[in-house]
């Protein structure tokens, strides 16, 4: 079956909240399919429940789970044969497409011979998101600049010159260099973002590309109670905040009777994406993680209990070694002794099969990252809209160009004053 473009499941009579509320209802009806992590539990409940969907995926062939790892609406589509509410997926996920056209993504991009020290996706990524946020119309602060690669795309664009903050003095350093070298209407500063005694210019768009957690909430929260006229985010690493529990932003969503309570390591799972590293590295890291599991299984028998055991991360070294040397290194971490004449080729059999297994039982897993994902961004839209920004949210481009392509882009409505936050 070909499935429509999400673009066009996409509602705009819905409101953020309406869909942040359906998500929130769906995430929190199907918890028990993305909470549990598959390499610390070999049977989830939901296995148990679901025997006919775990069958599904269990008969998979590697050529078709590898395919469904990157086709999650194809998933949702053949698993709702036994859920039926996954169905709802593609629906729940569709946005607009904030993207423009070839010819003025290709415009709003700095011309390859200027991206000096740019690495080839990031000047592409900078350059859709200039595209998307095209026209610019006050001066533009650059949160969190790196070396400026976004500032330097946006400064033939943008009426006055950029400012950058940034805090790696280097960075900063670098930054500057290469907008005078080119002759860039850019200026980076070393500032960390986070003091509490950061005062913010006025009438300023604030622009943010891949800034962490509470970097970008920083921005989102100091920006609209300054009410600076425009905001302009695509958030990344969700789960880089402070201690506790998740906290919700807006005070509708976080007012909601139902509102899923979140650890960090819930919300980690919005951005675990397929590595896409090179052929060699992937092998070692597949090679690692049947270790790991035949390790658990060894180490689940030798305790008699059926629990996972946290072994740290491992030396370099130990990757060209073998399974019984990982197992020895492992269990003098642990504190466990290892009895003569362990059957080495035993365990480590089982930790290619608890592999296979993991893979397929985390395919449905990871069909709740994006949700999830959503959901969180979804929360600061209505927040923004709740200080009296008019909101827009999608995707400024493709996802083989970054995962992380989402955008919010909050403009102030004239005349609204910003509104004092309830919440720190
Ligand atoms: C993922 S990078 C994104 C850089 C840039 N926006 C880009 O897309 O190329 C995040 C940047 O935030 C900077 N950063 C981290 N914490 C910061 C803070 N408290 N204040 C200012 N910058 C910070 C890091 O040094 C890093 O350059």
């Amino acid at each position: 079956m070909t499935l429509p473009p999400a673009a066009s499941l996409f509602d705009p009579a819905e409101t953020f909240y309406n869909r942040w509320q359906q998500l929130n209802d769906w995430l929190l009806q199907h918890q028990a399919f993305w909470q549990p992590a598959p390499f610390m539990e070999p049977e989830p409940e939901w296995t148990l429940q679901y025997p006919q969907l775990a069958g599904m995926v269990a008969d998979l062939s590697d050529a078709h789970c590898r395919a469904l790892e990157d086709a999650p609406e194809k998933l949702a589509e053949l698993a709702s044969r036994h859920i039926p509410a996954l169905g709802r997926y593609a629906h729940l996920v569709a946005l607009p497409e904030l993207s423009r056209s070839e010819t003025e993504i290709e415009t709003a991009t700095l011309p390859e011979v200027k991206a000096v020290d740019m690495p080839g996706r990031k000047r592409l990524q900078s350059g859709a998101f200039a595209a998307a946020v095209q026209p610019l119309s006050q001066p533009v602060l650059d949160w969190c600049c790196g070396k400026g690669h976004l500032s330097r795309t946006l400064a033939p664009h943008c009426p006055e010159s950029v400012e950058g903050y940034e805090w790696n003095a280097e960075l900063v350093s670098d930054g500057n260099r290469l907008a005078a070298r080119y002759g860039d209407p850019v200026s980076l500063h070393c500032q960390d973002v986070m003091a509490d005694n950061l005062v913010l210019p006025e009438n300023t768009h604030g622009v943010a590309l891949h800034a962490c957690g509470d970097l970008h909430r920083q921005l989102i929260k100091r920006g609209s109670k300054l009410g600076l006229p425009r905001l302009s985010i695509s958030p990344c690493c969700y789960h880089l905040t402070g201690e506790g529990p998740y906290r919700l932003i807006s005070g509708r969503t976080a007012s909601y009777a139902g509102a899923l309570a979140l650890s960090r390591n819930d919300i980690r799972l919005a951005v675990r994406e397929t590595v896409t590293a090179p052929a060699r590295v992937r092998e070692q890291n597949r090679l690692v993680s049947q270790w790991r599991l035949g390790f658990d299984g060894l180490q689940r028998y030798l305790r008699k209990c059926d629990e996972y055991l946290p072994v740290p991360s491992h030396p370099p070294r130990l990757v060209n070694g073998d399974f019984e040397t990982f197992c020895r290194w492992a269990a003098q971490k642990k504190g466990l002794t290892l009895p003569s004449g362990m059957d080495f080729n035993h365990w480590s059999a089982f930790g290619a099969r608890r592999l296979q297994q993991v893979r397929r039982h985390e395919l449905v897993r990871h069909l709740f990252r994006r949700p999830l994902e959503l959901w969180i961004v979804l929360d600061y839209a209505v927040f923004l809209e709740e200080q009296g920004y008019r909101v827009r949210l999608g995707q400024f481009c493709d996802r083989s160009l970054t995962p992380r392509n989402l955008l919010v882009d909050a403009v102030r409505v004239s005349g609204t004053p910003p509104v004092p936050h309830s919440r720190p």
